[in-house]
């Protein structure tokens, strides 16, 4: 049998401001999901949060992008929403960006990020979920998962891993997608994912030293981004991931090594800002000051038939401590750059967020250079 993971996620809402969805809201999607599990659309579900970010990671054997199981997590959103509105939480149901459903979340505001395989012996997976921050964000940790020796030491001392990895890599503006092999081919991805605001990891395939994928995938992330849809800033892209561990393929200890590093992402205040990108736990997943810094939670199931055993709170361990401790202090050195680059985005990526209003309002001022 094969099993597939999804993980589906929206901010429906949260208080106070964007920081945390209600435990109603997180109540309400467990009822939604547990309904869906008794009428045998689901084996099993966990409804998890990163900031004000609901994530309903389920499982199913009905493959990905199927119907019923996207309309699970659409009416679970749906629900929390009326609650969120009841509330009135911040942002209710900002994530919906239609009134009715159309047989996938794609195209609709919620993003997604899903996995089908045959169940090995034995099957760790880890889910990561971020917010205040874009899928480019995951770039760099998923490179260094499955092609950077140095993150990796599977791929020096673990023959199964010497046929690398296939990248599947999207170019979210020209929506095309480009396959390619590592180590083999290792420059011609880092030209492209470097680019974090235009190609993303999409998944990532055990390689057998070609560019075709013969194997089911490892990895995968949640590419959505909203203001694509929306045609204007929605802004609230916050991404998740899931990646397959042990046994030929990276272990989970090398799945979340990149994490010892805060890298820098975009997001932050009003989608607009450089960050370090700090591991917590999900009960420490309150994007606070200046609205974060941006968080990433990891949470390790082992999957039995389906069945989701766990989880385990990864970034809950003290061997994050230094990571956090580095990104609260790139934090206080990005934050006094204020309104300038490179702690606010490059002009490009702010044309998303609200600043052409502000430039709207300035366009008859400007007078030619003579
Ligand atoms: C970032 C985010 C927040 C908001 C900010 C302003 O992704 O969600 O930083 O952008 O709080 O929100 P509004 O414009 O709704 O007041
Ligand atoms: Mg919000
Ligand atoms: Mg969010």
């Amino acid at each position: 049998m094969k099993t597939t993971i999804s993980i589906i996620k929206a901010d429906v809402g949260s208080y106070c401001g964007h920081q945390l969805p209600h435990p109603n809201l997180l109540r309400i999607a467990k009822s939604e999901l547990e309904e869906a599990k008794k009428a045998g659309i689901l084996i099993d579900y966990y409804v998890a949060n990163c900031g004000d970010d609901i994530d309903l990671i389920m499982t199913h054997d009905k493959g990905d992008a199927n119907a019923k199981v996207h309309k699970v997590a659409w009416d679970a959103f749906v629900a929390a929403t009326a609650e969120a509105k009841k509330l009135k939480l911040y942002g209710a149901g900002q994530d919906l960006l239609s009134d009715a459903f159309s047989g996938n979340v794609k195209g609709l505001g919620p993003g997604s990020a899903e996995m089908t395989f045959e169940e090995r012996k034995s099957e760790p997976v880890v889910c990561f979920l971020m917010d205040k921050t874009d899928p480019g964000a995951f770039n760099l940790p998923v490179y260094k998962m499955f092609a950077d020796p140095f993150t990796n030491a599977g791929l020096v001392i673990d023959p199964n891993m010497h046929g690398g990895f296939v990248f599947e890599v999207y170019d979210i503006e020209e929506h095309k997608r480009v396959l390619l092999h590592t180590p083999t081919e290792l420059y011609d991805l880092l030209a492209l994912i470097g680019s974090t605001s235009r190609y993303v990891i999409k998944r990532v395939f055990p390689g057998k030293g070609n560019k075709v994928p013969e194997t089911e995938p490892a990895a995968c992330v949640s590419t959505d981004k909203l203001f694509q849809i929306a045609g204007e800033y929605v802004g609230k892209d916050d991404p998740v991931a899931m990646a397959r561990g042990q046994s030929g393929l990276p272990s989970v200890g090398e799945l979340v090594e990149p994490y010892a590093f805060p890298h820098l992402v975009s997001g932050w205040m009003r989608g607009s800002h450089v960050g370090p990108i700090l591991p917590c736990s999900m009960k420490d997943a309150i994007p606070t000051r200046f609205d974060g810094p941006p968080r990433i939670v990891a949470l390790g199931f082992q999957l039995c038939e389906g069945k989701l055993i766990g989880p385990n709170d990864i970034f809950a361990d003290i061997a994050y401590d230094h990571a956090r401790s580095k990104a609260l202090k790139i934090a206080d050195y990005m934050r006094r750059h204020g309104p300038f680059q490179p702690h606010r985005l490059p002009p490009g990526d702010m044309e998303y967020t609200s600043m052409p209003k502000v430039m709207e309002k300035l366009k008859g001022r400007f007078e030619a250079l003579k």
